[in-house]
């Protein structure tokens, strides 16, 4: 990364010295500008607006991705610089309204699939790193996204008053007191850009999250995005800081990989955050202190399922099923391979409330992303051609309560409704 930039500063020195009398005051201005720009940039990886904002095949932040929500599909809008379709008019104050406070230039309100009750806390230093990234460096694009058209009475965005009102959140980022520095940077990035509670955090009756800061404790207790359980981040206690690290970083580490939405906020976010961002998200998940009802893989527990399947007698069909299957790569003992073949004991995604998200990897497969510091993309095979509902119902139900697992059983028609969505997404 250090390279190209100062590539950038020496041309930017060499151009402007010979022409300008004041060179020495423009190469300063050049330079602070360019830096503010590079911090901007950094800090719109930091709140993934790259996700919803682009689509495959259309210039960046181009916008046109469509969001399920409870009011009806809402496309992302064009947040280049140009005039006519994109943000090209706004002003810095008009900017920070639209991000913080869900105001856009015209007055009108946006719906909260833009996450701006979350970003409320970002700070005006921020802000304005961010305004200037993307009035001076994206591309502008004319390129017109689908409009947003939803059934009344929610095409009458003035109601979103009063969801501000009642649901929403306009307040400033609250350091935590007594924390250290570095607690309270990771709080910063985790409540605010980072948007981390937009899933991790349950949502109430107005669809809007329960809490949006560690003032309280159902802040990123865990969470439901289209049927597949989203963990808690409350001291992930089976995982250490580098885990963590290592995961956000290249979606793996030494017990997981990651799966569903995860993926993307991998891919177009943390994997391009610095070690230190990081870490503090590291250390500030773990200040918030753990869950007893989390589960951690118990070396007794594990026992007795691994020595039954190494014995390979009087299996169920369940465990048939998974030595047959699933063991060449995730062995008997359910451990995997570090940051290869992640582990299924005690993995959040197999004792998750919901068996959706579990029972979708099972019949879809997973890819594990490309990241710069692990390049390498790792497939698991889907398995919807070779097992019928019932054989996965009984092979999730063994790996819920397998070895040290203990989440219920799961049914034929828990396995039917998601394979049918599959389908129906797979149509489309
Ligand atoms: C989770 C998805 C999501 C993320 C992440 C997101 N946005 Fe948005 N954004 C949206 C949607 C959807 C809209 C349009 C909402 C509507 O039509 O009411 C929007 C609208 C906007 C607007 C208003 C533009 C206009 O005039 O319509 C701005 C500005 C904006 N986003 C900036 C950002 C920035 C900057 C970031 C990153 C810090 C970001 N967004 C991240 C979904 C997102
Ligand atoms: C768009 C929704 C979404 C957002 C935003 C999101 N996550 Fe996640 N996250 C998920 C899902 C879904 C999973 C489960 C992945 C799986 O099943 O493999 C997950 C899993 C995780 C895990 C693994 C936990 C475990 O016990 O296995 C960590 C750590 C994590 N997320 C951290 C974060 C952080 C930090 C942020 C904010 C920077 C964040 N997530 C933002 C959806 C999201
Ligand atoms: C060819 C090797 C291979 C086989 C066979 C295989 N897997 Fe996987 N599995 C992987 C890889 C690689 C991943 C990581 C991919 C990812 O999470 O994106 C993975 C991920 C998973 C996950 C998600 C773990 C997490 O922490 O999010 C589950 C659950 C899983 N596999 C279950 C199974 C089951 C059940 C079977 C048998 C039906 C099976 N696997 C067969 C390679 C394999």
């Amino acid at each position: 990364m250090k390279q190209p930039i100062l590539k950038r500063l020496f041309w930017a020195n060499m151009l402007l010295f010979p022409i300008c009398t004041g060179a020495l005051a423009a190469t300063q201005q050049a330079t602070t500008d360019s830096e503010l720009i590079q911090r901007g940039e950094y800090l719109s990886r930091a709140g993934d607006c790259m996700a919803c904002h682009s689509i495959e095949g259309k210039p960046a932040y181009s916008g046109g991705l469509a969001i399920k929500s409870g009011l009806g599909v809402i496309y992302s809008t064009n947040i280049t610089p140009d005039k006519s379709v994109g943000i090209g008019n706004y002003s810095e104050q008009q900017f920070a309204d639209a991000v913080r406070n869900g105001i856009r230039a015209d007055g009108s309100h946006l719906y909260p699939a833009m996450p701006y009750p979350d970003y409320a806390k970002i700070t005006d230093k921020d802000i304005h790193a961010l305004y200037t990234y993307f009035m001076n460096k994206v591309p502008a694009s004319s390129h017109q996204p689908p409009k947003t058209d939803l059934s009344f009475p929610f095409n009458q965005r003035w109601g979103m008053t009063f969801w501000n009102w009642t649901f929403g959140n306009d307040t400033a980022f609250v350091p935590i007191k007594g924390a250290s520095e570095q607690v309270n940077r990771g709080a910063y990035l985790v409540e605010g850009l980072g948007h981390c509670g937009s899933c991790h955090t349950p949502r109430g009756i107005g669809m809007q999250e329960k809490a949006y800061d560690h003032q309280d404790d159902i802040f990123l207790s865990g969470g439901d995005l289209n049927g597949w359980s989203v963990p808690s981040l409350r001291g992930i206690p089976r995982w250490t800081n580098q885990e963590i690290v290592d995961y956000l970083q290249t979606g793996r580490n030494d017990k997981a990989g990651v799966g569903g939405e995860m993926t993307s906020v991998i891919y177009h976010s943390t994997s391009h955050m610095s070690e230190d961002d990081l870490s503090a998200i590291a250390v500030y998940l773990k200040h918030l202190g753990g869950n007893p009802a989390l589960t951690k893989s118990d070396d007794k527990a594990n026992q007795a399922t691994t020595v039954k399947l190494t014995a390979a007698k009087n299996l169920t069909l369940g465990e048939r099923l998974y030595v047959d299957n699933c063991g060449a790569c995730h062995f008997v003992d359910g451990k995997g391979a570090p940051k290869a073949f992640p582990e299924l004991d005690g993995a959040s995604i197999i004792n998750a409330p919901s068996p959706d998200g579990l029972v979708h990897i099972i019949l879809q497969g997973a890819q594990l992303p490309s990241t710069a510091k692990a390049p390498s993309t790792l497939m698991m095979p889907g398995f919807s051609q070779r097992l019928n509902d019932k054989e996965v119902a009984e092979l999730a139900t063994f790996l819920r309560q397998g070895w040290s697992n203990h989440a219920n059983k799961v049914t034929v028609e828990q396995v039917k409704k998601v394979r049918d969505s599959l389908e129906q997404d797979n149509k489309k």
